[in-house]
């Protein structure tokens, strides 16, 4: 029999997926997303969806026996990553590359699942310089104001901030900020501030004062099934099938032929099937979007896709780095999994960086201060296809990430300084003080204006389209969420006026 045909298919569940299916159910388009990752809405034996850092089950993490945290060890002791059975479909993944692990979320809503939800729009001036083709007017007045109400952005009351202990990291470390001369900025969130009130006392149950972020939150996080994800499948044209992951893509007629493949939560392939669709929009992250289409290029399926798929992918200059507090300066032992403040150098000449202050919500008072900075790193990585294991391989050097440690070293030297304080060595391998191997911002691979044209067509490709992070060239100076979900509404917006409207 003939595969079944859906005029658009959407590849994956995450921000620029979930922009792309919203605005075609919306058109009356009739719209299937597929998603290799599981619909998180089903309570395990301890009644919660997902489990918390504090203790890792086999929800938390993407086929592995153990969990793969971003510290490696605390007080140098093995005690962070935890053995957690049987693979199982959770709901992060790390994709490890040589000298690069990327973090990525797995499930109906992709990265909104895991993330830690904050939601700040880039300086206008370093956004036009990476995206110089893009309408800066048109994204600033129209596109990021409409994805900041869309995805519920909000921010922290600032009396509150001022007095909660769940927040007391965060004054600490903005405190030591000031004494060293260096400015710090309050970060909008799409974590409920509201619900998070009420969580301290004790008036709904707990997320972010209980240790949930990296494995999901169970509650106050408004991520993309509960913002674009429900606004797309209450259109009544949009549906999702989950642990269908796409595996090729074909050319048919005039449209696209997709292989799928399906698995049980345990792994086991139970299916394997094709689609055919009139339009198809990639939408599987920055990783995902590229390893699709470099395959069909490489294996031939789509030998003409361009020669720039693959390249200019960066980190956006992601390090993690932690201080080691005074006695006199406790962090708190009730911290909130959710932060709201940040370290703001972005403008310095040579070293630019900015550095939230991330919480370390261990239960304990840990005296430490912890960071992940964003800096400019000029270094790219490039992702090719490997024929034997069927997989993007990324290529990036370790001496890359030196670039993004430098800039992080500038800031945080000078803290040390003026406080009089030392980086903890014991939370990465090898007693580093900074760690610029992992990254939870990966950005690249299908650039727009290179890969594509300056709305995310693939070239020379009519009806094949690019939807998420693999569009922006490595660099945006902020957590990227918002951008994603901004630059996707603009491109589906032309691309509905222009290619779909006589469908
Ligand atoms: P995204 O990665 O969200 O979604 C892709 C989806 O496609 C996934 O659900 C995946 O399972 C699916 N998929 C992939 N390949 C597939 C295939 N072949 N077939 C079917 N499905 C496939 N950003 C921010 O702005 N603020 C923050 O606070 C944070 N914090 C943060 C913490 C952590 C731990 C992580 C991992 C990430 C962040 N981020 C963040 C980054 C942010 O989450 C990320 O930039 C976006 O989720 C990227 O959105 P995309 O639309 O590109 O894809």
């Amino acid at each position: 029999a003939a595969p079944p045909y859906v005029p658009a298919l959407v590849v994956g569940t995450g921000y620029g997926a979930a922009v792309t299916a919203l605005r075609l159910g919306a058109a009356g388009i009739k719209t299937t997303m597929i998603e290799m990752g599981q619909l998180w809405t089903t309570p395990g034996k301890d009644g919660k969806v997902f489990c918390s850092t504090l203790s890792p089950d086999r929800r938390s993490m993407w086929f592995n026996r153990k969990t793969k945290a971003p510290l490696d060890t605390f007080l140098w002791l093995d005690v962070v990553n935890r053995d957690i059975g049987t693979p199982y479909a959770g709901v992060l993944d790390r994709i490890d590359f040589p000298n690069m692990g990327v973090y990525v979320g797995r499930g109906v809503g992709g990265g909104s699942l895991v993330n830690g939800g904050m939601a700040p729009t880039p300086q206008r001036a370093y956004f036009e310089k990476m995206l110089p083709q893009v309408d800066a007017d048109a994204m600033y007045k129209r596109y990021f104001p409409l994805a900041r109400r869309m995805l519920g952005v909000n921010s922290i009351d600032p009396h509150y901030l001022e007095k909660t202990p769940i927040y007391k990291f965060a004054r600490v470390s903005r405190r030591h900020a000031h004494q060293a001369g260096f400015k710090t900025t309050v970060i909008p969130n799409v974590y409920d501030f509201k619900y998070l009130q009420r969580e301290e006392k004790k008036q709904v149950p707990r997320s972010a004062l209980a240790g949930e972020v990296i494995y999901g939150n169970n509650h106050g996080k408004q991520s993309l099934d509960k913002t674009y994800l429900a606004d797309a499948l209450g259109t009544g044209n949009v549906t999702i099938r989950t642990l269908t992951r796409v595996t090729t893509i074909h050319q048919q007629g005039k449209g696209y032929l997709v292989g799928l493949e399906q698995i049980d939560a345990w792994g086991k392939v139970i299916r394997r099937s094709e689609i055919s669709c009139g339009s198809l929009f990639l939408g599987a992250g920055s990783v995902g979007t590229t390893e699709l289409l470099l395959r069909a290029r490489e294996t031939g399926t789509l030998p003409d896709l361009p020669a720039a798929i693959g390249a200019g992918w960066g980190t956006n200059g992601n390090v993690m780095t932690a201080r080691a507090n005074h006695l006199w300066d406790p962090t708190g032992s009730l911290q909130s999994t959710i932060p709201t403040l940040a370290i703001d150098n972005w403008n310095h000449p040579k070293y630019p960086s900015f550095a939230e202050i991330a919480p370390l919500p261990v239960g304990i008072e840990t005296f430490a201060s912890l960071y992940l900075a964003i800096t400019v790193n000029p270094e790219r990585g490039r992702f090719t296809y490997n024929h034997n294991t069927d997989r993007a391989d990324l290529h990036w050097g370790a001496h890359q990430s030196t670039p993004s440690i430098r800039s992080a070293q500038f800031l945080f030297d000078k803290i040390n300084k003026a406080i009089g304080t030392t980086y903890r060595r014991d939370l990465f391998t090898g007693n580093r003080a900074f760690a610029a191997d992992f990254c939870y911002h990966p950005l690249g691979g299908a650039l727009l204006g290179k890969a594509t044209d300056n709305y995310g067509r693939v070239r020379n490709h009519p009806g094949l389209y690019v939807t998420d992070s693999s569009l922006i060239p490595g660099s945006l100076g902020v957590n990227p969420f918002v951008t994603i979900t901004a630059l996707a509404e603009r491109n589906i917006a032309q691309v509905l006026a222009s290619d779909l409207k006589r469908r």
